[in-house]
């Protein structure tokens, strides 16, 4: 079963339908934050700050957040990281960026950030304009994976990184299984009480058991043109982050 897989016969999807993911983030972006801590344990803070260790030490960088959401990876890193001038947030969803800019005011972050509508799959600026790009839980929202990584080698400049946060599946079996259990069970009838959309959290477990990581991942990035790659599981295997450079 892929993204956009269709039963002939019923005219019902067979698998979660990537190309209007936005959409399904459009609805629930005001629980989006909790519903991220709380199914997570609180884990995705640390996540997001591993990232932000990654970004290199070099003065004066200009980032690119990509399905940048409500922006916590790019705040998470502006806070962080001094030697980032400069973050662009860039996604599909209308209200999860409006949330992010509402954030961004918040704490005091406008001068540093500001947000675009748009398509990873199709990057609306000049290649070589950035030094780093990040991307946390989107390229597994997106139809042609391979299409967007490089878009996203496209837009980086040469000696540059990209960093790629997605969720995995652990390899040891039995974590597998109770994570399976807990995917399959648990969050997608939380999550339908919580956001009050019933297929959100349904689409999370089905993008993630049917998306590629680990050396899978590794190699469409490769495919893709990206040097340097190289991969760490988190949190026994529930996530991993990906690295490459251009
Ligand atoms: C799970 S959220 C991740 C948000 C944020 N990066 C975070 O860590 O919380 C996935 C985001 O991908 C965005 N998205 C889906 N398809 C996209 C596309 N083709 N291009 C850009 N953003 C996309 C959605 O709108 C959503 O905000």
């Amino acid at each position: 079963v892929n993204g956009n897989t269709t039963n002939q016969e019923i005219g019902k999807p067979l698998g979660p339908n990537k190309a209007d993911s936005y959409r399904m983030f459009d609805r629930i972006y005001k629980r989006y934050d909790l519903l991220n801590r709380l199914f997570s344990f609180g884990q995705d803070i640390s996540w997001r700050k591993k990232v932000a260790k990654e970004i290199d030490n070099t003065e004066d960088q200009h980032l690119l957040d990509l399905a940048s959401g409500t922006g916590d990876v790019a705040f998470t890193i502006l806070k962080k990281r001094a030697n980032v001038a400069y973050a662009q947030g860039f996604d599909m969803s209308f209200n999860m960026l409006n949330c992010a800019k509402q954030k961004a005011l918040k704490q005091s972050l406008t001068n540093r950030i500001a947000f675009t509508q748009g398509d990873a799959s199709s990057i609306p600026y000049k290649k070589d304009s950035f030094d780093a790009t990040t991307m946390a839980f989107g390229i597994r929202n997106i139809v042609d994976p391979t299409k967007a990584l490089k878009e996203i080698h496209r837009v980086l400049k040469t000696g540059g990184k990209t960093l790629i946060l997605e969720f995995s599946l652990p390899n040891n079996k039995l974590t597998r299984k109770l994570h399976l259990f807990y995917l399959r069970k648990i969050i997608p009838y939380v999550g339908a009480v919580i956001s009050k959309d019933k297929h959100a959290y349904r689409y999370l477990n089905e993008t993630i058991e049917t998306f590629p990581y680990g050396q899978d991942f590794c190699d469409l990035m490769a495919t893709a043109g990206f040097k340097n790659i190289s991969h760490t599981p988190l949190t026994l295997g529930v996530a991993t982050l990906y690295r490459g450079t251009k």
